[in-house]
C-alpha cells in the first residue's frame, strides 16, 4: 500500500517541470535528533524530502537539475558500511538508491563537497528552502563561495536563491489517489484507536492510560508513532489546547478530551473526541456538546470545491456564537457579538487546517491577499471546540471548566467531501451507546 517507485518518480518529474530551465534544487533530508546523551528521538524524515524520494536514511541531500543529461535525479547518501550497519541498522548505499528508489545517480555523502560546487556552478537559479537548517544553510553557502572564489576562471556563480516551497509546497497540497488510499487508512486506524479509548476508559484510571490505549491500538496496526503528541486531557485540562501532561485521573463526572491520529506510511491522521468519563454526558455538558457537534457538521457541509477557505470556520462561528446565547453563555445581539468576536473567549482557534505528510500541512491559505477557493485533493481538518475557562467568572459555575472539540479529516471531492474519520462516533447517543456496549 505504499507510495509506488512511479509515483515518486511523477513527483519529481511534475516538481522539475516547473523549476526554470536553468536551475538546481537542493532538498536535505533530516538528521538525527539527540535525545539524551547517545540516544536519539525515533528518526522521522523531512517530508519535502519523502515525498520526492520515498528514502528514509538521516543525512541524504537530493539534488535536481532539469535537463542534465547524465541524469536529472541524484542523491548524495551514506555509504554502505558492515561494521556501521551491524549496530545502527541498514543502509542502501548509493547503489540501492539507483536500483531500489529510482535515482539516475548516487554519491556517497562524504563526495558532496568535491561534486556538487560543479553541479551548481553555471545554473542561474538555486531553488532551497533558507532558514530551517542552520548547518546545511552554511553549507549552501560555502559551495556557492567556492564558486564565487573561482569567477576569474571564468566560473558563473548562481544569480539568486528562490524558495522551493513556493513550487513544492503547492504540489504537496493536492493529495493524490495513492495518497488519499494512505490518509483514509490513516484515519480507519486513528478512528479505532478512538473507539478502543472509549471502551477502556473507566472513572480513576489515568488519562497517560488511555494514551496507551491509542499508542498500542496503531501501532498494531502497523503505525508506530504518532502523527504528533497525543492529547489526554480531562476535567478543565480539556480547556488547555495543546495539553500533552496526560498525568491526571479520571473523574467520575468530568469530560475527557482526546486529540490524537497516527502516522501511517508518512501520512497524518488528526482526530478528536470528546466523551464522558462514567459513560454519560451531565446536562451541561450534553448541552455544550451538541453545540460544537452542530458547528462540526455545518463546517463539514461548506467543504466542497469552489467554496472558500473560510467558509467552515465561518460557520462554526456563527452556530457556536448563536449556541452560546441560547445557553446564556454570551448575552447580546448575534450578529453584533460575532463582529466584535466575542465568541473567542470560548472559541480561540480556526476550524481547521490542511492535513498531510506534516499534521499542520503545507499550501497557502490564502492566494493574492484572498481567501482560497477549495479544490478536489485538498484535505483538511474540521476541529471546532467551546472550552469554558475554569476561572471564568463571567458565566454560570455549572458551566466552568468544560472543554470540547470534535475533529474530523475530510477530503474535498469532485462534489463535496469524504470524511476520512467517520469511523469513530461523534454524535452523543452513539457515544454514550458504545460506552455501555
Ligand atoms: N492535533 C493538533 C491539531 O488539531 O491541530
Ligand atoms: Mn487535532
Ligand atoms: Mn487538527
Amino acid at each position: 500500500m505504499k507510495i509506488s517507485k512511479s509515483e515518486y518518480a511523477r513527483r519529481r518529474k511534475q516538481l522539475m517541470g516547473m523549476m526554470d530551465p536553468n536551475s538546481i534544487a537542493l532538498i536535505p533530508a533530516a538528521h538525527e535528533c539527540t535525545r539524551s546523551r547517545d540516544t536519539e528521538y525515533p528518526f522521522r524524515q523531512d517530508s519535502d524530502f519523502l515525498y520526492l524520494t520515498g528514502f528514509n536514511e538521516p543525512d541524504a541531500v537530493l539534488v535536481l537539475v532539469p535537463g542534465r543529461r547524465h541524469g536529472q535525479v541524484i542523491l548524495f547518501c551514506r555509504d554502505r558500511d558492515p561494521e556501521k550497519e551491524l549496530w545502527n541498522g541498514y543502509r542502501s548505499g548509493p547503489e540501492g538508491a539507483v536500483n531500489e528508489f529510482g535515482m539516475d545517480d548516487a554519491f556517497p555523502d562524504g563526495d558532496i563537497d568535491e561534486i556538487l560546487p560543479g553541479l551548481i556552478e553555471g545554473k542561474q537559479h538555486i531553488y532551497y528552502s533558507m532558514g530551517h537548517n542552520d548547518a546545511f544553510d552554511r553549507r549552501v553557502m560555502a559551495w556557492v563561495n567556492h564558486i564565487r572564489s573561482q569567477i576569474r576562471t571564468g566560473a558563473k556563480p548562481p544569480g539568486d536563491f528562490t524558495d522551493l516551497a513556493f513550487l513544492l509546497h503547492e504540489q504537496r497540497l493536492f493529495k493524490s489517489a495513492a495518497e488519499l488510499r494512505l490518509m483514509r487508512k490513516a484515519g480507519e486506524i486513528s478512528a479505532e484507536a478512538h473507539c478502543q479509548a472509549m471502551r477502556e476508559c473507566q472513572p480513576d484510571r489515568f488519562e497517560y492510560q488511555l494514551e496507551g490505549t491509542i499508542a498500542r491500538t496503531f501501532a498494531e496496526h502497523g503505525a508506530r508513532f504518532p502523527a504528533y503528541n497525543s492529547i489526554v486531557g480531562s476535567g478543565a485540562n480539556a480547556c488547555v489546547l495543546h495539553y500533552v501532561e496526560n498525568r491526571d485521573k479520571l473523574r467520575d463526572g468530568d469530560l475527557v478530551l482526546i486529540d490524537a491520529g497516527c502516522e501511517y506510511e508518512g501520512y497524518a491522521a488528526d482526530i478528536t473526541r470528546t466523551f464522558p468519563v462514567s459513560g454519560k454526558f451531565s446536562p451541561e455538558q450534553r448541552a455544550l456538546y451538541d453545540v460544537v457537534l452542530k458547528a462540526q457538521l455545518a463546517a463539514i457541509k461548506k467543504v466542497k470545491p469552489g467554496n472558500t477557505w473560510n467558509q467552515p470556520h465561518d460557520a462554526t462561528v456563527r452556530v457556536i456564537t448563536r449556541g452560546l446565547i441560547d445557553l446564556g453563555l454570551l448575552k447580546g445581539d448575534e450578529k453584533e457579538l460575532i463582529k466584535e468576536g466575542a465568541y473567542r473567549d470560548f472559541y480561540m482557534h480556526t476550524a481547521g487546517h490542511w492535513l498531510g505528510m506534516d499534521v499542520h500541512d503545507v499550501g497557502d491559505y490564502r492566494i493574492d491577499g484572498k481567501w482560497r477557493q477549495l479544490e478536489p485533493g485538498m484535505v483538511l481538518t474540521i476541529e471546532p471546540g467551546i472550552y469554558v475557562s475554569p476561572n471564568n467568572t463571567k458565566v454560570p459555575k455549572k458551566w466552568r471548566g468544560i472543554g470540547i472539540r470534535i475533529e474530523d479529516d475530510v477530503a474535498v471531492t469532485a462534489n463535496g467531501c469524504e470524511i476520512l474519520t467517520s469511523d469513530v462516533p461523534k454524535n452523543a447517543d452513539e457515544i454514550e451507546a458504545l460506552m455501555a456496549s
